[in-house]
């Protein structure tokens, strides 16, 4: 459903407990390549090859190249004005929860803290081995795949098509979804699941839901507002 910018600014203003779900599209004004769309990676390179637990045991070094080419685009990049909006909401409001299907950190960057990262984090490690995962910023690493200290591969953290979602991150997000008053979903297009299933799930639970997107999504007719346009340039009217 379309509204105006002052319907939803005013929704924004007066609710108490506030769920965001963020999509690659939130980052796209920073400089970080969307998934699907125009200029999308999923147009250059195929997901079955780059982005499955299969694609890194057939082809790890492959696998890492294509997230360390990633992380040296992410390193450039700074938050923009749409992840700066997201940090004031947090602050203004009692109960708030920042869900992202990001993996980039710029939400951390820009200062969100009341957040979870329902896709992992590209500046994580994993041992495939014995599991244990720690922070590692490097650009260029002595050997592709890294090994753990166990002798184990080392993958990124991220999750993969076909694997489950952090357990405590996806409980904490429906947690957030049931009890929230209004849903602001801004750059995804809403077709990966279970994340895109936070939607409806706001809807049946009674939330308002408002969308913040430069195209037209399988949810906007459903949405009680759909604004089109570009994250950095909508959230700052939105959240002042
Ligand atoms: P997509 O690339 O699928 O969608 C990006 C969305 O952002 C599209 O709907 C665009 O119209 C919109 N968009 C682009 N630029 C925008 C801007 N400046 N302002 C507002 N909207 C904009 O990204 P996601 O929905 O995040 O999964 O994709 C979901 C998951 O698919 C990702 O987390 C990733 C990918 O495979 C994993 O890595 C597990």
């Amino acid at each position: 459903m379309a509204c105006t910018l002052e319907q939803a600014r005013k929704w924004i203003e007066e609710a108490e407990r506030i769920v965001v779900l963020t999509g690659a599209g939130i980052s796209a004004e920073s400089g970080v390549p969307t998934f699907r769309g125009t200029g999308g990676l999923w147009r250059q390179y195929r997901p079955e090859e780059l982005a499955t637990p299969e694609a890194f045991a057939r082809d790890p070094k492959l696998v890492w190249e294509w997230y360390l080419w990633r992380r040296s685009i992410i390193a450039k990049a700074a938050p923009n004005p749409g992840h700066l909006a997201l940090v004031r909401l947090e602050a203004r409001k009692p109960e708030f929860l920042l869900i992202t299907q990001n993996v980039d950190g710029l939400h951390e960057r820009a200062g969100s803290r009341r957040l979870v990262k329902l896709h992992g984090d590209i500046w994580e490690v994993r041992c495939v081995q014995c599991g244990r995962q720690e922070r590692d910023e490097r650009l260029e690493l002595p050997e592709l795949p890294p090994r753990c200290s166990c002798g184990g591969s080392l993958r990124p953290a991220v999750v993969w098509f076909g694997e489950d979602l952090p357990e405590n991150a996806w409980n904490e997000a429906v947690r957030a979804v049931h009890s929230a008053q209004l849903l602001l979903v801004v750059g995804t297009s809403a077709v990966v699941y279970p994340a895109a299933s936070l939607i409806p799930m706001a809807r049946t639970s009674g939330a308002r839901i408002i969308e913040v997107n430069l195209e037209e999504t399988p949810y906007s007719p459903a949405v009680d507002c759909a604004l089109r346009g570009r994250a950095g340039e909508l959230l700052p009217q939105l959240i002042p």
